[in-house]
């Protein structure tokens, strides 16, 4: 069916030929479309508890392109200028009925897409400056003309030391003004930046979409240390989505995708491998935590060493290592990651061979020149952890 709000396009082709593909300006999208808010009550809004408001003053505040947080008093906001600066509220959806009503014409997209109503009010050269979202936007005119331009490739260089990530060098390639009932869609990636030609109100909805780093956090748990491997910024992306016949189904083809995202670890060289490493050396539930004891310097360790004694394992400890990857060497006891480095391997294979090794043979597995005091180290923590002890040599 064709839909006015999608320039006379249906669902189906709409998404076909622009759903995260290029944008798509819409005159009348939304013939006598009428506020569902108004600024007084959009004001109010950002004046109560819970409620997400912004003041970008790109003039008139300390300094320029200032962000700040509601709620904010009235008396702040009475005392804005004339010109200059916008008042953001995002999650309108959640306070205003009305407002969560526009959401409605939008259910061509699945609702798990969806992410929130944010509406802004800006007086005349009202901007939040030009930017790039990661995320698809409908960009619907209210009360008043917006002018926008934007650049579809942009330089991804943001001006330093202000509040608001802005473009460095934004060129604008395409402009309009929207009047009432006009709208603009973006999809991530395409710099925009919008200034209010006159008092207007603009309705943001905006789609959100899982990145690959927070889908694997969650489902692995995965400690800090760990998830912050993946260092991607991957968001999760369907150009070829087609129409469904209910907006409410995950549906097959968004699980095998988000599926292959959220595995991805299975497929990255230490992620997994290191994890790995923690499991199975973590202490069962009878296994008692080790004693530990007091560290010896390096000399005394060294004087151990060359004496007749051994260094035990101690019967509660598993230790493991990985092949070393470079100069890091990832070794595992009680649970815990310890990252050495990959001169100490000979050392760490003689540890995790046998439970009783020899002061004297343990002392030739020392690397030589400055990494030796490493190796002391390592047997000093090890003494002190409760994971090694010295005792006799039974050999
Ligand atoms: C605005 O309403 O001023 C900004 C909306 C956006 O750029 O996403
Ligand atoms: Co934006």
């Amino acid at each position: 069916m064709k839909q006015q709000l999608l320039g006379g396009l249906s669902a189906a082709e709409f998404l076909a030929q622009y759903w995260q593909k290029k944008p798509l300006l819409i005159r009348g999208a939304w013939p006598g479309f009428k506020d569902p808010i108004s600024v007084d009550e959009l004001a109010g809004l950002a004046m109560e508890d819970g409620v997400r408001a912004r003041l970008v003053q790109e003039k008139g505040g300390q300094r320029p392109w200032q962000l700040s947080h509601g709620p904010f008093k009235e008396k702040i906001l009475r005392s804005l200028p004339k010109s200059h600066w916008t008042l953001l509220v995002s999650q309108a959806e959640l306070w205003s009925e009305a407002c969560a009503k526009l959401l409605d014409a939008f259910t061509f997209i699945p609702h798990w897409r969806a992410d929130d109503l944010m509406i802004s009010f800006a007086p005349p050269q009202g901007s939040v400056g030009p930017h790039v979202d990661s995320y698809d936007v409908f960009l619907l005119q209210g009360q008043g003309h917006r002018h926008w331009q934007i650049q579809k490739d942009p330089d991804l260089r943001w001006r330093p030391g202000l509040d608001l990530r802005l473009l460095k060098s934004f060129k604008s390639e395409e402009s309009w003004v929207l009047n009432p009932g006009d709208m603009l869609y973006l999809p991530p990636g395409v710099a925009h930046y919008g200034v209010a030609a006159d008092a207007c109100l603009t309705y943001s909805i905006g789609f959100r979409a899982p990145a690959k780093q927070d889908l694997v956090a969650d489902l692995f748990q995965l400690p800090e240390s760990l998830a912050g491997l993946l260092q991607s910024e991957d968001l999760y992306t369907d150009p070829d989505l087609t129409l469904q016949d209910n907006p409410g189904e995950l549906s097959a083809a968004a699980v095998a995708k988000l599926k292959a995202m959220a595995l991805a670890p299975l497929q990255h060289p230490t992620l997994l491998p290191r994890w790995l490493g923690a499991y199975v050396t973590k202490p069962g539930d009878l296994t008692a935590a080790p004693g530990g004891g007091r560290r010896p310097t390096a000399a005394r360790m060294d004087k151990l060493l060359s004496g007749h004694g051994a260094l035990w394992r101690s019967d509660a400890q598993r230790m493991v290592y990985l092949a070393p990857l470079g100069d890091e060497l990832f070794f595992y006891v009680h649970g815990e990651e310890w990252v050495l480095h990959s001169a100490l391997l000979p050392l760490v294979q003689q540890l995790c061979a046998k439970r009783c090794q020899p002061g004297l043979e343990l002392a030739k597995s020392l690397p030589r020149g400055k990494r030796r005091q490493d190796g002391l180290t390592l047997l000093s923590r090890l003494v002190a952890t409760g994971a090694c002890y010295f005792g006799r040599d039974l050999a």
